[in-house]
């Protein structure tokens, strides 16, 4: 099972969903080579800071060459400016510009981006096409179901970014209000795919690789999969194991620990030569404690693990803690 967006290939319909402070690069290329990733995309960048040239900014849409094919997300509302990013993110080697239409944050949507973009859909659409006119790479856009209950207008929007040359969409079923309760509407997603041309991707709620396949089902090009990689790194392999006809791979405990080893040992590589406030130690620790927030979620004993995850002092601390639970498991 293979997809286009635009030229790009993608090697299956299942991606990484965007994830701000958590699908960085080392996180993304872990995921890649376990399998059944399609696509990777950044966390979400500035575009104010791309143009400005800030180093934090241009920090956040590093990628590695195994990342490919990467697509970076851009959140911003000027048009002219959208532009001059995109082009600075093509001129980065990117193969994808995304933009970022469904952030509910009010620090982002406040500024007229995020899913403010979505109040003024005639100026969401001028955003996109300023963008295509920019750059050769693909636009594509992500959204969310709508602002709130009174305005679900990703299917009036959907087609209008289409028009204006985005090459693929991708829809969260929640509205900006919604934030994260209640569930993913993948009925209004699925009409969306339904009635575009171009590629729609669906996000929200997969979980297990089975809910995968069946969101596969309604009609979509491809799924999003975002809090679920989180808690499962594998949850893409075993839905493409799945879609295939074969079971899914078992991942036993020492599995789990060692993708956070392994976690550790990427990001201990990363920024070395940069000075920060805090030591880079102190940063790989507070990464892995916010990693952890999610992958403790949903397995025997998760929230013990959390705990002496959000605990650990020092980086030789949190190895340890990381052992006893996954590769000493009797110890604990
Ligand atoms: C911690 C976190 C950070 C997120 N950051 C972004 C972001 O930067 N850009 C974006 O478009 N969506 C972002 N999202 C939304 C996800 O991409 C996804 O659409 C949403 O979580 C629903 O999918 P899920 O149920 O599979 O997590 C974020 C979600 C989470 C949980």
């Amino acid at each position: 099972m293979t997809m286009k967006i635009g030229a790009v290939d993608l090697p299956s319909p299942y991606a990484i969903a965007p994830m701000a402070g958590m699908t960085d690069t080392a996180f993304r290329r872990l995921v890649k080579r376990h399998g059944g990733c399609g696509l990777v995309v950044t966390e979400m960048v500035s575009s104010e800071g791309l143009v400005r040239g800030i180093d934090r900014t241009l920090e956040y849409a590093d990628y590695t060459e195994e990342e490919r094919p990467i697509s970076i997300q851009i959140f911003g509302g000027d048009p002219d400016k959208m532009a001059a990013a995109a082009q600075i993110v093509e001129g980065m080697g990117a193969d994808i510009v995304d933009i970022n239409m469904g952030c509910p944050v009010p620090k982002i949507a406040k500024h007229d981006a995020g899913c403010s973009l979505m109040r003024e859909p005639e100026h969401a659409a001028q955003v996109v096409a300023a963008m295509t006119r920019a750059v050769k790479i693909p636009v594509t856009v992500k959204m969310r179901a709508g602002w709130n209950d009174d305005s679900r207008n990703a299917p009036t929007l959907a087609r209008m970014v289409e028009d204006a040359g985005a090459a693929a969409v991708a829809v969260h079923g929640r509205t900006a209000a919604q934030s994260y309760s209640g569930a993913a509407d993948w009925e209004l997603v699925a009409r969306i795919a339904d009635d575009l041309t171009i590629p729609v991707f669906g996000s929200g709620d997969c979980i297990d690789p089975q809910q995968i396949v069946e969101r596969m089902r309604t009609g979509v090009e491809g799924v999003l999969v975002g809090r679920g990689v989180l808690r499962n790194p594998w949850i893409l392999a075993q839905a493409t194991e799945l879609a295939a006809g074969r079971p899914p791979r078992d991942v036993t405990l020492a599995d789990r620990g060692q993708f956070l080893l392994d976690y550790i040992d990427l990001l201990l590589r990363e920024r070395i030569d940069e000075a920060r406030a805090t030591s880079h130690d102190r940063w790989v620790i507070n990464k892995l404690r916010a990693l952890g927030s999610w992958y403790t979620k949903g397995f025997e004993n998760g929230s013990h693990l959390r705990t002496a995850i959000n605990s650990a002092e020092s980086l030789a601390g949190l190895c340890d803690t990381i052992n006893a639970f996954f590769m000493e498991p009797a110890g604990v």
